[in-house]
């Protein structure tokens, strides 16, 4: 990716390589405060699936790249399972700085709230604005509460079900990777793995054949 210019406003940012630098000023939200550093999307920007998750975790605030964490490896896993090439899609948050609770030595995720969620949202439009996906897939609530605009999102009743966006990008729900990890048992864990990665393996189908699933757009 290319940074054009040094993007300090934001009518600056005229790419995704731009708005991946101007995040790091974010301060749209109190949350910069706490976290190590912004977190933004990783992959190609000219993907054709854009996953969508809730917010950097503990790893990812650290190493400063999405889903690289116990979920991240989740993520992964179901998607090399069902034969999508992680390479060739994007992975972003709903919200882009990690929001914790300090305990002892450790760090306790916080869920983000509506305005955290609404005021992130700027960064996300832009991903998605740049990138033109054909489907973005939002990983549990928060994201699909960002990508929805409407709170009390139920993923049971979404996911199977996709929809079309304002600017025609299909929409997928499923549950967040993070979900599985804390299912205790063994049994369920199992079941809830297959409908996750049956979620995404209706994603591949819908979009055709895995070869199909390359650039569809010639954005910079
Ligand atoms: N959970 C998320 O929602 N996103 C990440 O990047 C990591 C964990």
């Amino acid at each position: 990716m290319t940074v054009t210019h040094e993007p300090r406003k934001d009518e600056d940012i005229q790419s995704l390589a731009d708005a991946g630098v101007a995040v790091h000023d974010c301060r749209r939200c109190p949350l910069y405060q706490q976290a190590t550093q912004a977190v933004f999307g990783e992959g190609p920007d000219d993907a054709a699936i854009v996953f969508v998750g809730e917010q950097p975790g503990d790893q990812e605030d650290l190493q400063g790249r999405p889903f690289v964490g116990p979920a991240g490896q989740v993520l992964d896993d179901a998607i090399k399972k069902i034969g999508i090439d992680r390479r060739r899609v994007y992975v972003t948050n709903a919200v882009k700085h990690f929001k914790f609770t300090p305990r002892g030595k450790r760090r306790i995720h916080q869920r983000p709230d509506g305005g955290e969620i609404q005021a992130c949202k700027f960064w996300l439009d832009l991903e998605i604005g740049f990138i033109k996906p054909k489907v973005v897939v939002a990983l549990g609530a928060t994201a699909a509460r960002s990508l929805l605009g409407k709170a009390g999102i139920t993923i049971s009743k979404l996911r199977g079900h996709p929809m079309q966006m304002s600017d025609g990008t299909m929409l997928f729900v499923t549950n967040h990777p993070s979900y599985l990890l804390r299912i205790p048992d063994a049994e369920s864990k199992r079941r809830e793995r297959e409908k996750f990665e049956a979620d995404l393996a209706q994603i591949r189908d819908m979009m055709g054949k895995i070869e199909k699933l390359q650039p569809m757009h010639g954005n910079a």
